[in-house]
């Protein structure tokens, strides 16, 4: 078989890992043919492809970032997008491709495999989002070093008796917010799925500094924002495709606490270090199980799935399944951060 392999969204640690298995296993044990797009979709539009070997994945392990580059380039939003890619597949003769991504890249695999091409799809993402997996490739790594974060704010903010806002990456899902906010301590979370009460914020604040504490560590997702109604509204700033800005939740936040508590009050805003570097043993693992898993399910004829750990076992989801949905931190995941504070 030729087998065309891409990583594509945001770059993550343990990408390296999943290329490394599938060609370990795809060229190793069955003899395929792994043939590699360069920057994600863009890569099979461009055409622009290269043969990936044994001698490509020496020592990639510990290597963050992807050996294939990556963009978030999706067909089927640019005119002719989807014909370039299959015009490309046909050209290299790729028998089926595994395409490594989070909810954007693997819904451009739908849409790709729903024109006819047999696909299975690897999910990736430090935001952990990615429907139908209890992990995505990533987001181990992301929560260690927000932790670290975390851990390394607390004395400088107990030195200065300071509150300290920190900005985790998670535009729809505060599954980095809230993992690194229990496991670093933090006193207050804001996630996504649970829009906070500024009032309820800073009530707590002033209450535990008069109490017993004059320092605190505020966890803030990227996408946070305030309930409906309650003593503060903001829209988060977007960029040039709506996204959210980094730092626009947690900048209003601070400036909040600081304006109504009198507290002094710092931001800190982790950004794209939380995707940087090497990978955790866990997410090399979770790689290579993925990379493994996806040349197994080619083997045995399977398409429009995507690997997953379920309970801590491998399985393949339709992608009808995950396709369009985003997978939220559950109530009891959210309370335990709330309780802990
Ligand atoms: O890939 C997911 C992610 O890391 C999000 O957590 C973050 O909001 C976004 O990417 C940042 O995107 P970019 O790398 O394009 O700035």
């Amino acid at each position: 078989m030729r087998i065309g392999l891409l990583t594509g969204g945001g770059d993550v640690p343990g990408l390296n890992a999943v290329i490394r298995a599938v060609v370990k296993h795809g060229l190793g044990t069955h003899g395929h043919t792994i043939v590699g797009f360069r920057n994600g979709w863009r890569g099979v539009a461009d055409g622009a492809v290269v043969q990936v070997g044994r001698q490509d994945i020496r020592n990639v392990l510990p290597v963050g970032g992807t050996l294939l580059g990556t963009d978030r380039y999706h067909p089927h939003r640019h005119e002719g997008g989807l014909e370039a890619v299959l015009a490309t597949l046909e050209a290299e003769r790729i028998d089926a491709v595994i395409c490594v991504g989070g909810d954007g890249t693997l819904h451009a695999a739908s849409i790709v495999a729903e024109a006819g091409v047999r696909m299975v799809g690897i999910p990736k993402t430090i935001d952990n989002d990615v429907e139908g997996t209890d992990l995505s490739v990533g987001f181990h790594t992301a929560v260690n070093i927000a932790t670290e974060a975390i851990d390394r704010l607390h004395t400088t903010a107990e030195s200065h008796n300071r509150v300290m806002v920190v900005e985790v990456m998670g535009r729809n899902a505060g599954w980095i917010a809230v993992n690194a906010g229990i496991a670093g301590g933090a006193e207050i979370v804001l996630a996504p799925e649970e829009p906070f009460d500024i009032d309820q914020v800073v009530r707590f604040l002033t209450h535990r500094h008069r109490a017993h504490a004059s320092f605190s560590i505020v966890v803030v997702a990227e996408g946070a924002v305030p309930r409906e109604g309650s003593g503060m509204t903001f829209e988060p700033q977007r960029g040039p495709n709506g996204e959210i800005v980094a730092g626009s939740a947690s900048e209003q936040v601070a400036r909040e606490i600081e304006s109504r508590t009198g507290f002094e009050t710092r931001v800190t805003i982790l950004g794209h270090v939380q995707r940087g570097g090497s990978p955790t043993p866990t997410d090399r693992i979770l790689g290579s199980r993925f990379g493994v898993a996806a040349v197994d399910a080619l083997e045995e004829g399977r398409s429009s799935v995507m690997t997953a750990l379920r309970g801590g076992e491998i399985v393949l989801v339709p992608f009808a399944e995950m396709a369009g949905k985003v997978k939220r931190v559950p109530p009891d995941l959210l309370r335990a951060a709330r309780v802990l504070a």
